[in-house]
């Protein structure tokens, strides 16, 4: 990381000749700049010689070849400021604990450190009882936990954490061409969410895991950088052939197209849902000053993702509208998660929705009594307009559903 770090600031010096190159030239080319401006050469091939000296000493394990690397581009402790480092050492991200009372050798094991490997052993039961032919995928949410050496930035990084990872079986030889449609299809699905496109990037990893023949990440810029949300691996036959050899169980297809058995290849995509959570709650969360030069808190989060859907809120405390507006509040309920408001001056009920990322504010008033229609206003237009009771419910289904983002890919 702290070699990382080290490139990334590179990389923010390119960004900044290329911001600086762009607000000159009219016309200008990205991509011709990157390759002939000298500075940026200069910025480049420096990351391309830190880069292949970090990739040898990693893939060669030679951890004084690491060290030399980081006294070389003299990396400071971003903690203490100090150069003093101490040797590079391995370190064991495995939790260990007891099972059972008998605390013998044999009763140690291991926290899981991935949901993977409870996909991989159930691949069989899934695929016989689901009767599903390959190419399929199993996704699976649950903890994971490591011994993080810094665990730290929020809840970046932790040492018991969320995953939601999926296993995509391939036949052998096809893992390739399944790895590049995975990566395009979880970047659109990130894109989708309405964070910004620019805040998404694949990195290639410099060093595979030994389970992998390919590797990259999609990083997000986060409040402190472009770090990983996501990672895409082509992990091979390694985990099937590993839990044959050690169970003594075949864990193998059988190809009826191919009339014969074999061990499936498996593609997978693995996101960290506290990282999610982090990058939407960080990214939609804005302090905004309005025209009349007041200010509010808006968490401009896609609306269909933010908790509550809708806000239902009679004008005023009397004349029978507390009573319509529970009306309308019990017919959306069963479809959306709703807040009911009628207390202090709207504006303030308004401001109190936008802070917790509520699309839509639903407002009863006088002439609701008469015609039965309503006002719905848009948290982040903050534009209102005037509904019939039929109408409102075909916005908010077009606008809350899922499918809205997930017809997108
Ligand atoms: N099964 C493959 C695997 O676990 P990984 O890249 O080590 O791959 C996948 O982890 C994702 O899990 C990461 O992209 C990240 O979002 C999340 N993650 C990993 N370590 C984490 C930690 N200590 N705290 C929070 N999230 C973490």
């Amino acid at each position: 990381m702290l070699i990382e770090d080290h490139v990334a600031k590179i990389e923010a010096k390119i960004s900044k000749e290329v911001e600086k190159a762009a607000k000159r030239f009219a016309d200008f080319d990205e991509k011709m700049f990157r390759s002939t401006n000298a500075r940026v050469l200069e910025y480049q091939q420096k990351i391309d010689d830190i880069n292949n000296r970090f990739k040898q000493a990693l893939e060669a394990g030679d951890l004084a070849a690491v060290k030399q690397l980081i006294l070389d581009l003299e990396i400071v402790c971003p903690v203490s400021g100090t150069r003093n480092w101490t040797d590079v050492r391995q370190f064991n991200l495995m939790f260990a604990t007891q099972l059972g009372s008998v605390t013998d050798e044999s009763s140690t094991i291991y926290l899981r450190p991935e949901t993977a490997q409870g996909i991989f052993v159930n691949f069989l039961n899934v695929q016989k009882s689901g009767r599903m032919k390959i190419p399929f995928g199993i996704a699976q949410t649950g903890k994971a936990f490591r011994n993080e050496i810094v665990a730290r930035q929020f809840i970046f990084r932790m040492r018991e954490f969320e995953q939601m990872e999926m296993q995509y079986f391939v036949k052998p030889g096809t893992e390739m061409e399944w790895y590049e449609f995975w990566k395009e299809k979880r970047m659109k699905w990130h894109r989708s969410l309405g964070l910004g496109e620019s805040n998404y990037r694949f990195h290639d990893h410099l060093k595979l895991a030994h389970y992998a023949n390919a590797a990259c990440d999609i990083e997000f810029q986060f409040p402190f950088g472009f770090k990983e949300l996501e990672g895409i691996h082509s992990r091979t036959d390694f985990d099937l052939s590993n839990h044959e050899k050690y169970s003594g169980r075949k864990l193998q297809y059988f190809d009826t197209e191919e009339n014969r058995s074999y061990v499936p290849y498996v593609v997978e995509t693995s996101i960290g849902l506290d990282r999610l959570f982090l990058a939407i709650l960080s990214t939609a969360y804005n302090e905004e000053t309005l025209e009349d030069g007041s200010t509010r808190t808006v968490l401009r989060i896609h609306p269909a993702l933010a908790p509550v859907k809708c806000a239902v809120l009679p004008l005023v405390k009397k004349d029978g509208l507390p009573e319509v507006a529970r009306k309308i509040m019990d017919e959306l309920m069963p479809d959306y998660l709703c807040q009911y408001d009628e207390k202090d001056a709207i504006g303030k009920r308004y401001r109190r929705q936008d802070a917790i990322g509520t699309p839509f504010c639903i407002t009863i008033d006088h002439q609701t009594l008469q015609d039965e229609t309503v006002t719905l206003r848009y948290r982040d237009s903050m534009q209102q307009e005037r509904l019939s009771s039929t109408q409102l419910k075909e916005k908010l289904s077009s606008q809350l559903s899922l499918s809205h983002l997930l017809t997108k890919l």
